[in-house]
């Protein structure tokens, strides 16, 4: 029976795994087993991987795929890609190759500014807080050097520092607003180490101010923000429309019925949530395999989707003068130094497959290898359907599931070629061919 337990953090990995198993699983030892199957050969890589986090039992697989052929800027990159849906990296390749055909993506990088905040409530009078403030700047900034001079040696550091009145959304609410440039690194560290720094003298500007009463001011929060509107990158692909004929579609009729699908995601949310959904499929594959954060590129990209107040689609599609123009713009903060970038062993593989690209050029592959995803998508979905293309690994995973051998896979793959592979009929046919009896439906 699982029951509380006091300084399980404390215990040795093995005494944790111990507790883990006998108490949370009915047969204890199969579960020990399973979880230490996954640990890695090398002492030293698991170590590693245990430090990561806290509490490490075991390594979660995700499979690692590759897509090749992705022109960029006139240069050739595979895409590592570390996801667990099938059919993603089928489709990125995909993309890939009918971009090959049309003169690749294109790339560019608009701002990589990041933003910060020291959130704060003051119940005072706030204007000797505006009317000192570059005196409160020069003290921040001196507060600060230690930290930033590093960062400034490698043409980053703190942009700008503002004081901004958010008490018209909170009453007393003010927040230091800082914009930071940092270069190749993602720069969470180097951003909440500041404002933490910041903060503290915020506090002391308050209490040596003659005119401020350091008692009505109160320090809430300093974190960085991962809304980064102003660290935006474009990827596009762009070619005649009478280059765009796809699957039995004329090329005009292929224009058109993108651009619908689009417009669609544009004026309902449902649709954008599950277009956004695909875009992320891509970017989040490439994001996990070159170690950086997806939960932060989520949130930032769902909320500039979000920008004009309606949910909407991160791709944008034009048609002019018979030239089909297919975008994106995104904020991605990414790093290529710090975090997990030199610790994981596949992470210092996917970086070096990409040839060690720098930040900026990372965000570019990030954001094309969403626009692929998003692209495969919306070919499918208005030419063919989505089933299509998804059935063939679908059909595998069950027959996986049932411990098919290779000659029973093979045999059913061709039984199924130009069918739908419903589950209760693939596991029927299953049967039949093993000599077994089905299994009843459960109610
Ligand atoms: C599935 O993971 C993603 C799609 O649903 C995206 C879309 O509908 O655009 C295929």
């Amino acid at each position: 029976m699982n029951q509380p337990i006091k300084g399980f953090s404390k215990l040795s990995k093995e005494g944790k795994l111990e507790w883990l198993t006998s108490t949370n699983f009915a047969r204890p030892e199969e579960a020990h087993e399973i979880f230490s199957t996954y640990w890695h050969a090398d002492a030293e890589v698991q170590k590693r991987h245990d430090e990561f986090i806290e509490n490490t039992m075991t390594n979660y697989y995700m499979p690692y795929g590759v897509a090749p052929n992705f022109n960029i800027n006139g240069r050739f990159y595979t895409l590592p890609m570390a996801i667990e849906e099938s059919s993603v990296v089928a489709a990125a390749a995909k993309s890939a190759g009918y971009w090959l055909e049309r003169g690749g993506f294109k790339t560019e990088v608009l701002s990589t500014e990041k933003i910060g905040h020291v959130h704060f409530m003051f119940e005072g009078d706030a204007s000797p807080l505006f009317s000192d403030f570059a005196s409160l700047e020069r003290e921040l900034r001196e507060r600060t050097a230690p930290l930033t001079a590093n960062m400034e040696a490698r043409g980053g550091g703190i942009t700008s520092i503002k004081l901004v009145d958010k008490t018209a959304n909170l009453a007393d609410y003010y927040q230091l607003e800082v914009v930071f440039e940092t270069c190749d690194s993602m720069g969470a560290n180097f951003i909440n180490s500041n404002l933490e720094e910041m903060a503290k003298q915020l506090e002391s500007f308050a209490q040596n101010h003659p005119h401020i009463d350091a008692t009505k001011l109160e320090v809430v929060m300093r974190i960085l923000s991962n809304y980064t509107p102003n660290c935006i990158v474009r990827a596009s692909v762009s070619c005649p429309i009478d280059q765009l004929g796809s699957e039995g579609v004329s090329g005009e009729d292929f224009a058109r019925k993108f651009k619908r699908a689009i417009d669609i995601a544009n004026a309902e949310p449902y649709r954008a949530t599950t277009h956004n959904k695909g875009i992320m499929n891509g970017i989040d594959a490439v994001i996990i395999a070159t170690g950086n954060d997806f939960r932060a590129v989520e949130a930032a990209c769902h909320t500039h989707a979000s920008a004009s107040g309606r949910y909407k689609s991160l791709t944008h599609c034009k048609v002019e003068d018979g030239i089909f123009t297919f975008w994106i713009e995104i904020p991605l903060s990414l790093g290529v130094v710090g975090g997990l970038t030199k610790l994981h062993p596949l992470v210092v593989k996917s970086l070096e497959m990409l040839g060690n690209p720098g930040a900026e050029e990372l965000m570019g592959i990030v954001a094309v290898s969403g626009l692929a995803q998003n692209f495969a998508a919306l070919r499918a979905l208005v030419t063919t359907g989505i089933q299509k293309g998804h059935m063939k690994m679908h059909l595998m995973n069950i027959l996986t599931q049932l411990e098919a051998t290779l000659e029973e896979k093979e045999k059913i793959a061709a039984y199924f070629k130009d069918k739908v592979p419903h589950h209760r009929e693939v596991v029927n046919y299953f049967c039949n061919l093993r000599g077994i009896p089905a299994p009843k439906v459960e109610k």
